[in-house]
């Protein structure tokens, strides 16, 4: 099948895009001290070079204490951070590419550096790093606004370093992430409550300090999911309805686009209908969305970790679904890990020449 819709230009606000892939953010923890490195930079400016439309970056830190679990993976405040961020934008753009970078923080789950500890209070909803697991204690109204604060001079930053957009990482368990789901979110507040749109509050409130921090023309993302590390089977919307009520605040409040991640992009979000999760998130909020998971690839990012390699598979489900229109951009991770050159080579139709992905390939900067 003619992939040419994966390769037709896409605009938002001040941002235009020569195509519809973007590379997905992955966190690579190969920036000692947190200060990315020369290589960091020369990673991304290859998939730049080699026709990714736009490149996420691995999640990287804001200014709160406990925001990372990983003392090597890149921070987004501090002189010699934000200059080494510079660098790799600078590289990025000289290779003719755009980049958004992706504000993270972790919350309650702590990595795999059990003996490094931050230094200051760990921060969380409720104290608890899943349903029923205490850890730590409940941020208190200073540490949430101040959580709030450091996720929008992130924001400024990234606008004044030069970057094209900014993302939030909104999903899969974290900081933000564990203010959405009732597991973890055991407040009474108005950051609260059995009510989603109150739980949503906490990344609206950050999404209008980030709006105020970037202006109304500068591109907002948010990734989200369903899925949480802590349980891939959770939920936050059951229903169309309660995913409205999810979402709606957040596009109100300054997301301009919603990045929907799955582990399969081809999988139903609710019975009765083939869209996915980012097919509903544009039918519900009418933003443009990003879709991800598994493209081009056979097996899914959670086996890869648990070191199962995946083979390249087609992409015409894919292709049907972006011509159907269900979504505007569709994020790719492990196949751009492996291979920089994988979407030159998809819009060459080189398909003999797509790579295998293996394990070695999170572990280096190729
Ligand atoms: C090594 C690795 C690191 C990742 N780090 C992040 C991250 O920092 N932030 C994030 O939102 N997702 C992260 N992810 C998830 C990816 O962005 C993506 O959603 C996932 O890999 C599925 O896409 P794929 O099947 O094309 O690999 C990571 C995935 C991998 C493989």
């Amino acid at each position: 099948m003619p992939v040419d819709v994966l390769f037709q230009a896409f605009a938002l606000k001040t941002l235009t895009l020569p195509n519809r892939v973007v590379m997905a953010p992955m966190t690579r923890s190969l920036s000692p001290r947190g200060v990315a490195t020369e290589d960091v930079a020369a990673y991304y400016a290859r998939r730049a070079a080699a026709e990714v439309g736009l490149i996420i970056s691995e999640g990287t830190g804001v200014a709160r204490p406990a925001a990372l679990n990983d003392p090597d993976i890149p921070r987004f405040h501090g002189e010699a951070e934000l200059a080494a961020w510079r660098r790799v934008i600078d590289s990025v753009h000289a290779a003719g590419g755009l980049m958004a970078p992706q504000l993270w923080h972790v919350g309650a789950v702590r990595g795999r550096h059990p003996t490094w500890a931050p230094d200051g209070p760990y921060d969380s909803p409720s104290g608890l790093s899943r349903p029923g697991h205490k850890f730590g204690e409940g941020m208190t109204d200073e540490a949430v606004a101040d959580a709030i604060d450091a996720f929008a001079a992130g924001a400024g930053a990234a606008r004044r370093l030069g970057f094209d957009a900014v993302e939030l990482h909104g999903a899969h368990g974290y900081l933000i992430d564990q203010f959405f789901w009732e597991g973890t979110n055991a407040r009474d507040d108005i950051f609260g409550g059995r009510d989603i749109a109150g739980r949503a509050r906490f990344a609206a409130e950050i999404l209008k300090a980030v709006r105020r921090a970037v202006g109304p023309a500068f591109p907002v993302i948010i990734r989200l999911s369903q899925w949480k590390q802590q349980d891939f089977a959770a939920r936050l919307a059951h229903t169309p309805a309660e995913m409205e009520a999810w979402l709606r605040p957040l596009v109100e409040a300054g997301a301009d686009m919603l990045h929907c991640s799955q582990r399969r992009f081809w999988e139903p979000e609710f019975e009765g209908s083939d869209l996915n999760f980012a097919g509903w998130a544009k039918k519900v909020t009418g933003v443009p969305t990003i879709t991800v998971g598994s493209v081009g690839l056979t097996g899914d990012f959670i086996a890869a970790y648990g070191g199962e390699a995946s083979r390249p598979a087609s992409l015409d489900e894919l292709v049907r679904r972006l011509e159907r229109g269900d979504f505007d951009l569709v994020a790719v991770g492990r196949a751009l890990l492996q291979d920089p050159l994988w979407a030159r080579k998809v819009r060459q139709g080189r398909t003999e020449e797509l790579m295998d992905f293996e394990r070695s390939a999170m572990v280096t900067l190729s």
